[in-house]
């Protein structure tokens, strides 16, 4: 080992002796010989306490109360977790955050009743306003939504290594605007958008917007009542630690939601549940954005890490995440430059989230290899090896562990190439 390499691992041992989190990783299960977990932005760890609390929940409320339980409380959870997450993570007062279908499901849900309300108004709001590197979902669920409803898709062409800026948007948004959807963090680059920008660049225009979080929330902080937000989604598996698949959150500002109708009409939604009645009647608040029954275990384990967030505070989760990114980029201009990797997210914190995309055109292989060593990345298209850095879980060890492996597995897949292997 260089000298170079012996002060970086001090320095990261020196961080995680400081770092006011680390004994929150002591609330995360275990994986047997696992070296790094650098995809909590994709799918977080499991914590003891989320095991505790369905084992718990299946013992006390399913086997205990059975059907009484619907009545009891099962039929608020999704609120009182939307609630809770509210609070820790989104900068929203109670009562207009909800757990409900998926993140795929309810951008449906909320970008058609956005757009159905604004076409219903003068007519003339025809278009939705996306970006060609937001995440497929959202693209495609816009792309349905204007095939159904006879609206166009107006295209901001963002840089893949960056992402949406104020400025863009304000160059496409008009009076023909009916809703802006956007990012907050993009999945691909980690570029963090100004969320207060956009949203009041649309509403100068009298568009409404739609914010996906999913690759923000229980990581950077947001502040959605005072930014102003009309609506948003974002997952709850990835950050929020909620286990493969748990539902999605949506956000629907107080003042929208009697007067935005969402497509999937389901009984759930209805202002009285148990009327069995002739029509759907929705209720007057934010029930309405149901549709059936919710998914009761599946949001159980998600409140683990809501409660911890709250404990720790949104602000020291974020400094440990700048921290942490910052160091993997030192680590790559270091170890990874040399060979060839660049760094395609942002450099200056302020615009950056949670994780960092090196790219090189070997990266798919580098991340099948790492995976054999018990080193979990992920590759996103094109060359993007991506690290992701989830500041309860992770600790800056880890994050020296996991680059250290990434430039010896690429120095050999580089010296195999030229054949030197
Ligand atoms: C930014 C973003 N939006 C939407 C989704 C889709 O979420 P789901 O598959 O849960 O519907 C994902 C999933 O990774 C995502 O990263």
């Amino acid at each position: 080992m260089t000298e170079g390499h012996d002060e970086r691992l001090a320095f990261a041992r020196r961080m995680d002796r400081a770092d006011p989190l680390a004994h929150l990783r002591r609330n995360f299960i275990a994986s047997d010989g696992l070296v790094a977990y650098l995809d909590g932005n994709s799918l977080g760890r499991p914590t003891v306490g989320s095991a505790e609390s369905i084992q718990a929940f299946i013992a006390d409320q399913w086997g205990g109360r059975l059907i009484r339980g619907w009545d009891e409380s099962w039929m608020e959870l999704p609120f009182n977790t939307g609630d809770a997450l509210a609070f820790a993570c989104l900068g929203a007062a109670p009562g207009q955050t909800f757990i409900g279908d998926s993140t795929t499901v309810l951008l449906y849900k909320l970008a058609r009743a956005a757009s159905d309300a604004r076409l219903a108004g003068d007519g003339a709001r025809t278009e939705i306003v996306l970006d060609t590197d937001n995440f497929p979902t959202d693209r495609y669920v816009l792309e349905g939504i204007a095939a159904e409803r006879g609206m166009t898709l107006r295209w901001i062409v963002s840089d893949p290594t960056g992402g949406v800026s104020v400025e863009q948007v304000a160059s496409v948004v008009g009076p023909q605007t009916a809703l802006v959807v956007v990012s907050q963090v993009a999945y691909r680059s980690g570029f963090l958008a100004d969320v207060g920008g956009i949203t009041r660049v649309a509403h100068d225009a009298g568009a409404l917007v739609l914010w996906d979080l999913c690759h923000s929330a229980g990581s950077v902080p947001i502040e959605l009542d005072t930014w102003g937000v009309d609506l948003a989604v974002g997952c709850t598996y990835k950050y929020l630690n909620g286990g493969p698949g748990s539902p999605a959150f949506s956000y629907v500002r107080a003042d929208l939601q009697a007067v935005l109708s969402q497509p999937i009409q389901g009984w759930m939604g209805a202002a009285d549940v148990f009327s069995m009645g002739p029509e759907y009647l929705p209720s007057s608040g934010l029930r309405r954005f149901l549709s059936g029954t919710p998914p009761v275990l599946a949001m159980i384990a998600m409140r683990d890490t809501i409660d911890m967030i709250a404990g720790c505070g949104i602000a020291a989760v974020r400094e440990k995440s700048v921290a942490l990114t910052e160091f993997a980029i030192t680590l790559a201009d270091e170890w990874l430059a040399p060979l060839g990797v660049s760094v395609a997210s942002p450099r200056d914190a302020a615009r950056r989230g949670g994780h960092v995309t090196l790219s090189h055109p070997a990266m798919r292989r580098v991340t099948a290899a790492l995976w054999e060593q018990d080193v979990i990345p992920d590759y996103r298209d094109p060359g993007g090896l991506r690290i992701g850095l989830s500041p309860l879980s992770t600790s800056f060890e880890e994050t020296y562990d996991g680059m250290a492996a990434t430039r010896d597995v690429l120095l050999a897949v580089l010296r195999e190439e030229v054949g030197l292997g």
